[in-house]
């Protein structure tokens, strides 16, 4: 047979093996028969190099690692689920479903909720062009070389019962099944590598490695359950759609059906919950989704999640073990925390060797003791707790405990604040509160200055040459260069980082003062509100910051004792004095374009050449004049040519300029719901 015929051939047996094995869950051959077939497919094209094409099964691992990871805008957001924490609140779900429609018995499709990573697939006529991570909902990284390695993702599609779309955008789940998982782990063990702590770590790690030979050495699975954008089919709901999906040979969970009404909801639920352990791979809860999509329509989302869907959150998994030692934390706001330090035990997806005892109340309460055998529960991504006790269990000689009244860090006297069960060092210049503060105030989401790490902020503190988080502005690169272990270079690369953390702004400022409660998100409602002026609030009352949407009696009450100590605005003027400027809250820019590099080719009909390079420009991305392996997007008007052609050649993603208008004016729009 000619090595033409018989590369065809073993391709399209192969492809059908996959779609057997993974669709179809009805494999007949052996893994060990479809290793046979590809290695004799790979050694025909290695005799025969022009006969490989890109959707070949032996081209999932690319050539050669890539230097870092660019990232790809989502044409539609990639939003979260809400939650539903109990059989009360899946019935609330229906109820609210069923008002907004005015209809009595909704279709849902029930899912399981795979506890893996959600990630973007986009196919082009049929061909898989690229693939990323969720991201922050609106850009991801582009992990197109690592997604295919994993054999269950087509690199084409199947188009034997249904035609492929022009495009097509697929969410799904990346994650590594239980059996595969200890296995690998054995692995790594074997080869004096770290385990990994649980499934889901395993699986994030596979996709964020920049050589795609690693990835696919690791058991990546997945299943397909969402739609992205998709254009040259109409689905009129999710039961087709995923219908399609499997026909055109992408995994999709054999356990989704669709359910009715509230019954229906609970039902599925509770049955998925008393399988979840039989199941193969990891699942932390269900996922109601109402399955048409007009309907869908009608109820509309909000800035982070759908109103259609829902998660139902599975009950806590419990495990029984030894506490060993009970530690007392000191954190940033001084709060000192019973840590108990346990015999390590696999719980719900991870090992688990710390629990939090909360405080002396509920260690009181519990009669919580070293030696104890107790019985821990974790529930989502929380700190494990301690549920309660197993006295038959507990060793003949045991105390009480008690956490002692005195700092562990600095040895001030501890205080309980009036109505608080906390226990509070007293000392505002305790080492560890002015370390966690200025760690904090350096820290990636909040002014980021890179190279300010634990153990530089530790030795500025011990030393006594900083003790507040302005201090920062006035080191000299002299005094850092004579710390230890920080040379001259470092020292000025320090001095540098510092100086330009100080544009920055008032979100990520106001986050980075460390007031309790105002996490990342609260800060970004408060910039909105105040447009950026730090003064208002400053001056903000208990009861104007309550009538902010979002903004509750508690963080109100936080944000005002912040700024009734004095001495936190003179800090915060320090700082101003010292030159941190909050940038223009209207020229705080999208930057979905960022790592993203465009070339314009051809004749442009709406944009003028400028008009083009200085949208990608203003949403941080970079024109370029020449193709290369580094372009992300060659934008091609009538009358290209070369640079069309080397595009192709590469593998370039081309847009006509429509395509191009429409990405740019979704990103402005995401930036607008975004502010929402
Ligand atoms: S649908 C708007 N379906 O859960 C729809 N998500 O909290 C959002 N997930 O990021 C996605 N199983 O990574 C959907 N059957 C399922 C899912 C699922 C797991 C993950 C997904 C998403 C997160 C949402």
């Amino acid at each position: 047979m000619k090595p033409e015929k018989r590369i065809v051939e073993l391709r399209e047996a192969l492809h059908d093996h996959n779609y057997r094995y993974y669709v179809l869950n009805d494999p007949s051959i052996s893994d060990g028969e479809y290793d046979t077939m590809l290695r004799e497919l790979e050694s025909l094209e290695n005799d025969n190099p022009s006969l490989i094409t890109k959707n070949s099964p032996t081209q999932r691992v690319g050539a050669s690692p890539i230097p870092e990871f660019g990232s790809i805008p989502h044409r539609i957001p990639m939003l979260s689920l809400a939650n539903a924490m109990n059989e009360n609140e899946l019935s609330a779900f229906d109820e609210r479903i069923q008002k907004g429609l005015d209809e009595e018995s909704v279709v849902y499709m029930a899912e399981p909720k795979l506890d893996g990573l959600g990630v973007e697939l986009v196919y082009e006529n049929g061909t898989f062009v690229h693939g990323s991570t969720r991201g922050d909902g609106y850009t991801g990284e582009d992990i197109t070389h690592n997604l295919k390695t994993i054999r269950g993702i087509p690199l084409s599609l199947r188009i034997d019962d249904l035609n492929a779309p022009s495009l097509l955008e697929i969410r799904g789940e990346v994650f590594i099944r239980k059996d595969d998982f200890k296995k690998l782990n054995q692995q790594q063990e074997s080869s004096d590598k770290p385990a990994f702590a649980n499934p889901r770590n395993a699986a994030a790690g596979s996709l964020r490695q920049l050589d795609p030979a690693i990835t696919a050495n690791r058991p990546l699975s997945i299943y397909c359950y969402e739609a992205g954008m998709i254009e040259g089919i109409y689905f009129a709901n999710h039961s087709s759609f995923l219908t399609a999906l499997k026909k055109w040979g992408l995994p999709v969970n054999p356990l989704i059906q669709t359910v009715v009404g509230s019954s229906g909801l609970i039902q599925y639920h509770q049955k998925l919950e008393a399988q979840r352990n039989e199941l193969r791979y990891e699942i932390d809860g269900t996922v109601f989704k109402v399955n048409d999509y007009e309907k869908r329509e009608t109820l509309g989302t909000r800035s982070r999640s759908p109103r259609w869907a829902i998660a139902g959150k599975f009950k806590a998994q419990q495990a029984t073990t030894v506490i060993h030692d009970i530690e007392v934390q000191v954190g940033r706001t001084g709060a000192l925390t019973p840590v108990a330090k346990l015999e390590p035990v696999y719980v719900a997806g991870v090992t688990v060797t710390n629990a939090t005892l909360h405080n002396q109340d509920e260690i009181d309460r519990k009669d919580i003791r070293i030696g104890d055998t107790v019985l821990i529960e974790r529930a989502g991504d929380v700190i494990p707790k301690v549920m309660k006790v197993i006295l038959e269990k507990r060793p003949k000689i045991s105390h009480p405990f008690q956490i002692p009244n005195n700092c562990p860090v600095c040895e001030h006297e501890a205080y309980r604040p009036e109505g608080e069960v906390i226990l509070r060092c007293g000392n505002i210049s305790c080492p560890r509160q002015i370390k966690g503060r200025i760690h904090h105030f350096a820290s990636k989401l909040a002014l980021d200055i890179d190279g300010l790490g634990e153990k530089i902020v530790d030795q500025l503190v011990e030393e006594k040459i900083i003790h507040s988080i302005d201090n920062l502005f006035t080191l000299e690169k002299k005094t850092l260069a004579d710390l230890e272990r920080l040379g001259e270079k470092s020292a000025e690369n320090l001095i540098d980082a510092i100086s330009k953390s100080k544009e920055t702004t008032f979100a990520r400022f106001v986050y980075a003062l460390g007031i309790r409660n105002v996490g990342e998100h609260i800060a970004k409602v408060f910039e909105k509100q105040y447009v950026g002026n730090l003064k208002k609030f400053q001056n903000a009352s208990i009861e104007a910051l309550e009538e902010i949407d979002e903004i509750g009696p508690i963080v109100a009450e936080t944000v005002v004792q912040f700024w009734s100590d004095e001495s936190n605005k003179i800090i915060v003027q320090n700082c101003l004095n010292n030159g941190v400027t909050l940038a223009n809250v209207d020229t705080i820019k999208n930057q979905s374009f960022e790592g993203l590099t465009f070339v314009f080719t051809g004749a442009l009909e709406k944009l003028s050449r400028k008009e083009a390079k200085d949208m990608v420009e203003k949403l941080g991305g970079k024109a370029a004049g020449s193709v290369s392996k580094k372009t992300s997007f060659v934008v091609a008007g009538p009358g290209a040519g070369s640079k069309l052609k080397k595009a192709k050649d590469l593998d370039v993603h081309v847009l006509t300029e429509e395509e191009f208008l429409v990405k740019v004016k979704k990103i402005q729009n995401q930036e607008t719901l975004k502010g929402l």
